[in-house]
């Protein structure tokens, strides 16, 4: 089954917010979900509003993949399907007003004040949908939690957000696994719609560009051990290196480092290369990250300690 075709890969983009309508090729509304899950909602949603162009985000690798066979044996045309979180997607790859719907049904509710901030909603995720939003675009919450509802309500309401609901949905929602097993075990289902007011602003953080710096000395498998540990923190970031290893033919060697921007957590490697009589420090294609300030620092501090 062709899932490939549904796949995009944005953190390797060097365009970034890309042209989705060349993507697509075509110029159409955009439209987004964000937790997809298995893919039901998306699957039915893209046949009914085939005049849409469909954009999914999910953090799970599992049902990334089970998403885009169902979209395959759905014969789905106009959706592309990422592994990514997508509040920062939303925010990075989605210029200001370009986008009409943005759907979130069934988000992980999150309830101890200590996993707060894996949470979907909040006040940035507000703001981000203010400024994707075009003028009159909505957003659209499903949740068995009232709770969650109202909390994003006030969110919405504080980013100019023109409200409907929370209402309970008595008839069908978006057809997903979630509705369908919240509805069998009893529970109450809410809908929470929110039209976009002023346009809101929000900042930017990740570029197509590669980072990379040559350094002008040879590296010794001693310079790169010493690198285990080397991290740095500032207001909203960090970075760290775990771990080195080197090839066994000494010429090059790869970092496997962690950085995080204001709560957007990364790993991926960086790669140290021999370059003449020298060397190059720059992010490796196995695993490649949104090129964050985090992660260019991290590349930048690398050099730097190797240069010594
Ligand atoms: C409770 S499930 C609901 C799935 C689906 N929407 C449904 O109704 O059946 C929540 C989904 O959101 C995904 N998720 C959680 N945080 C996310 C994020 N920041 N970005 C994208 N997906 C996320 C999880 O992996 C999970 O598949």
């Amino acid at each position: 089954m062709d899932v490939a075709r549904y796949l995009v890969y944005p953190e390797r983009w060097e365009e970034i917010p890309p042209d989705w309508e060349a993507l697509f090729v075509r110029a159409a509304p955009l439209a987004v979900e964000i937790g997809f899950g298995n893919g039901e909602f998306l699957a039915g949603a893209s046949q009914e509003q085939s005049d849409w162009n469909w954009v999914g985000f999910e953090t799970s690798l599992t049902c990334v993949t089970k998403a885009g066979r169902k979209l395959a044996r759905a014969g789905a045309e106009h959706v592309r399907l990422a592994l990514a979180d997508g509040r920062f997607a939303l925010r990075e790859i989605f210029s200001d007003e370009s986008v009409r719907r943005v759907f979130v049904h069934f988000p992980c509710p999150w309830p101890k004040r200590s996993h707060a901030e894996r949470r979907v909603m909040d006040e940035a995720f507000a703001q981000t949908l203010a400024a994707v939003l075009i003028p009159g675009g909505v957003f659209e919450l499903t949740t068995d939690v009232l709770v969650y509802a109202a909390d994003a309500a006030t969110d919405l309401r504080a980013a100019g957000f023109d409200l409907s609901g929370p209402v309970e949905l008595t008839t069908v929602g978006p057809g997903s696994r979630y509705e369908a097993k919240w509805r069998r075990e009893g529970r109450r289902i809410w809908r929470l719609q929110a039209e976009r007011g002023p346009k809101g602003s929000t900042l930017r953080v990740a570029e197509g560009t590669m980072p990379h710096v040559r350094i002008s000395r040879l590296v010794t498998p001693d310079a790169l051990s010493a690198l285990v540990g080397l991290k740095e923190t500032w207001p909203g970031g960090a970075f760290v290196v775990k771990d080195a290893y080197a090839a066994s033919h000494g010429g090059a060697a790869l970092l496997r480092a962690f950085a995080t921007d204001d709560g957007f957590d990364q790993q991926y490697l960086i790669a140290v290369v021999r370059d003449g009589e020298g060397a190059m420090v720059k992010l490796d294609g196995a695993a490649v990250p949104f090129r964050t300030p985090a992660v260019k620092r991290s590349v930048a501090a690398v050099a730097a300690a190797l240069e010594g």
